[in-house]
């Protein structure tokens, strides 16, 4: 009978602990983490709750591979290593296809592969379907002047109110369609419901306590066209959700709702604030950019499956995606949280 190659944790809990070891110093190297933050990467990784198995070649644990499977349209593979001289092209392709006959067609895999240069990372991912697509985190200094711009004419800004919340649901909704980021984050498989769940759960503390004096919505046209949700996590104040009405957008009001956001946590003298974006939405890193936001973390080397995917990273190049970002995923940079 031939030797089953994955195998629970538990079978070798020290191999396990020597593999993790390996993916968080590479992500480490890969991504720039500050010492302040290396405890809570390690913890992120090294959290058994989370479905892994070991790779066994010759009866010795090699390889690691660990997912997550929160995301209706196909499991995230967010651990993957194998000791030298398995580290190589062929020995991940192996432990990968194993891997996917159990769990089914990874959707997204985050890098980098340990022991792989990107050129072999590459030829490994891209024969099987990925392409890669990258986060940062983004850092607004507390001393950071902020450009001002004059404000759109004729669209209203408020502070959020608790009613707004089904119509945020729908903005979520009409922001997110078409765009990357929606599939990124997504947990159920009905779109509508899923936005529901996000707005949500940014309003209810997943990511950290709401923050009112941080969070603006706009009315452009009347209804509920833009708005800006930020919480106060673990680590500081997260700008949780960027988002505006593919019909409004390009207007000045993403820019007006921040600047609103920003100045109204500066006031009650918050330190830095933070956000997270995917590298390719070029309208929002410019215009993070341009308010003074600096990348702290990343870009990260992640893949995507572009079959099961129908828009592209590059949002401003997506059909349908209008103009143009959790907490970390485990692995830097730092939370998968909401977009941004
Ligand atoms: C990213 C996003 C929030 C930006 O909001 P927006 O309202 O479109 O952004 P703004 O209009 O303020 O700025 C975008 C452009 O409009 C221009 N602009 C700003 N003020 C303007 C004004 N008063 N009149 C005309 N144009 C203006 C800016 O110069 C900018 O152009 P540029 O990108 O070429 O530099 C919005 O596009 C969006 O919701 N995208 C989808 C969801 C998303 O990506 N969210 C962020 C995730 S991290």
């Amino acid at each position: 009978m031939a030797y089953p190659q994955l195998q629970p944790v538990d079978r070798d809990p020290e191999a396990c602990r020597r593999l993790l070891q390996r993916v968080v110093t590479n992500r480490l190297a890969n991504y720039g983490v500050p010492e302040s933050r290396r405890a809570l990467l390690q913890e992120q990784l090294g959290s058994t709750n989370r479905p892994m198995r070991l790779y066994f070649a010759e009866g010795r644990p090699v390889g690691l591979v660990g997912w997550s499977s929160g995301n209706p349209l196909g499991p995230t593979v967010d651990l993957l290593v194998l000791e030298p001289p398995h580290a190589s092209v062929a020995g991940y392709g192996e432990l990968l296809d194993r891997a996917e006959r159990e769990i089914g067609p990874a959707l997204f895999l985050y890098g980098p592969v340990p022991g792989l240069s990107l050129g072999e990372e590459r030829q490994l991912l891209e024969a099987r379907g990925f392409r890669p697509f990258a986060r940062s985190e983004m850092t607004l200094d507390p001393s950071a002047k902020l450009g001002r711009r004059p404000a759109p004419p004729g669209v209203e800004t408020r502070p959020v109110r608790p009613e707004d919340r089904a119509e945020l649901g729908a903005l979520h909704h009409r922001t997110y369609r078409d765009h990357f980021d929606g599939y990124l984050f997504l947990e159920q498989e009905d779109r509508v419901e899923d936005s529901r769940r996000e707005v949500r759960q940014i309003l209810e503390g997943r990511w950290g306590a709401f923050v009112a004096d941080g969070s603006r919505v706009a009315l452009p046209d009347g209804r509920l066209g833009g708005a800006v949700l930020t919480v106060r996590g673990a680590e500081g104040v997260l700008i949780a959700q960027v988002m505006v009405d593919p019909e409004a957008q390009g207007r000045g009001i993403g820019a007006r709702l921040l600047t609103e956001s920003i100045e109204g946590l500066r006031a009650h003298g918050d330190g830095p604030i933070y956000l997270n974006v995917t590298e390719g939405n070029r309208r929002a890193v410019r215009l993070y950019e341009r308010l003074g936001f600096v990348r702290t973390l990343g870009p990260s080397q992640d893949w995507y499956r572009a079959e099961r995917i129908p828009v592209s990273p590059t949002a401003d190049a997506a059909p349908g995606a209008g103009s143009a970002r959790r907490p970390p995923a485990p692995g830097a940079p730092p939370a998968r949280s909401p977009a941004p």
